[in-house]
């Protein structure tokens, strides 16, 4: 009798394991600001008769770890104070937020007005360690709601900026294998090493096409807050250079090219390198680097940078490719989405 009820128990004790494990990431849908921004929605626990929610921008580049809000609404929400936070200039706060079924909670900091990120809403989910902010990735890890601290991004291919919401979602933790290509694995790309923020090599083999450009970046960073890729002033001109040879129209006003239409458009490939050295190849396709605009011209998604020399996908990748930001090994995660999954995120 005691030894069946020990069996018993370790096979509850399994079973309790397995949905610890099965359990330990978070899924958050994904929206688009109308400046092309992505943000997520978090609802407090309704506390009193007042519904709270505040809209987030994942921050995985700086550590922004803020919502703007008054004490008073903080406190309305059922936010718990815990104390003065000098760096940022403003008050710490414990909330629990309901993602999904469950209850999480998170700290984030109230700036007052004097701080440099009042006005900011944003969770910060970024390689860096900064004494002054909670890092979410850190804090969900810690309370065992994630298995690993990172976060993976996928967007709806057919979205439009006016589409019914969500636009993709956000999953932390653990990496949603259905949405992956079955040709294609999710690979860790090597570092380049920048100290703040995600970045991987590049081959250095930019193309249009097949028309290799000049002054080609060496390192990819990524932006969630963009739809717009960002290249060098230097390598820019290079992108209408080719442009102009195979024939294509286009138009600048401040900083922008209108194209009056994009059948010439060819692919843009690099390739990344992966932790093995390999190359992971990615392919934006000419819906992916430009936007129809109401009076049905094109916009072309790339900007050029001063003071930058790196590649910077803006969000559309996340259309084509799973891509996951992992923390501890300062690694960046990609995939090439599978077609059918990726038209549902
Ligand atoms: C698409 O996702 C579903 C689960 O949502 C999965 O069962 C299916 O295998 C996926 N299809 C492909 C082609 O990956
Ligand atoms: C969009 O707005 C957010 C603040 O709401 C800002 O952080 C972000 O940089 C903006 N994006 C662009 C492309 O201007």
């Amino acid at each position: 009798m005691q030894k069946k009820n020990n069996i018993l128990r370790s096979f509850c004790l399994a079973f309790v394991l397995i949905n610890l494990t099965l359990s330990q990431s978070l899924t958050v849908p994904l929206n688009f600001k109308q400046n092309g921004s992505l943000y997520f929605t978090l609802k407090y626990n309704s506390y009193g008769f007042k519904e709270c929610q505040v809209n987030l921008i994942p921050s995985i580049y700086y550590c922004s770890n803020v919502i703007t809000q008054t004490a008073q609404e903080a406190k309305e929400c059922g936010s718990i104070d815990l104390g003065y936070n000098a760096q940022i200039q403003g008050e710490d706060y414990i909330s629990n937020f309901q993602i999904g079924d469950q209850q999480v909670p998170l700290i984030y900091t109230s700036p007052n007005q004097q701080s440099h990120f009042y006005g900011q809403n944003e969770l910060c989910f970024s390689l860096q360690d900064d004494r002054s902010q909670a890092n979410a990735l850190d804090y969900l890890y810690q309370k065992k709601f994630i298995a690993e601290k990172q976060v993976f991004f996928s967007l709806n291919s057919q979205h439009s900026l006016s589409q019914p919401l969500p636009a993709g979602k956000m999953d932390i933790g653990a990496a949603d294998i259905s949405l992956i290509n079955q040709d294609s694995d999710l690979v860790y790309l090597k570092s380049f090493g920048l100290q703040n923020s995600f970045s991987t090599p590049i081959n250095r083999d930019l193309k249009f096409g097949n028309i290799l450009l000049s002054n080609n970046p060496q390192l990819a960073q990524f932006d969630i807050e963009s739809r717009f890729h960002v290249l060098s002033i230097y390598t820019f001109p290079s992108l209408l250079q080719a442009f102009d040879s195979q024939g294509i129209e286009y138009c600048s006003e401040n900083e922008n090219i209108f194209l009056p239409s994009i059948e010439k458009l060819k692919d843009i490939t690099l390739s990344l390198i992966s932790e093995d050295n390999s190359p992971f190849v990615v392919r934006l396709n000419p819906q992916q680097y430009t936007q129809q605009l109401s009076n049905g011209q094109y916009q072309l998604l790339f900007k050029q940078q001063i003071h930058n020399a790196a590649f910077i996908f803006g969000n559309t990748i996340f259309e084509s490719y799973y891509v996951g930001f992992n923390k501890d090994k300062k690694q960046v995660l990609i995939a090439k989405k599978s077609q059918q999954n990726s038209s549902q995120f």
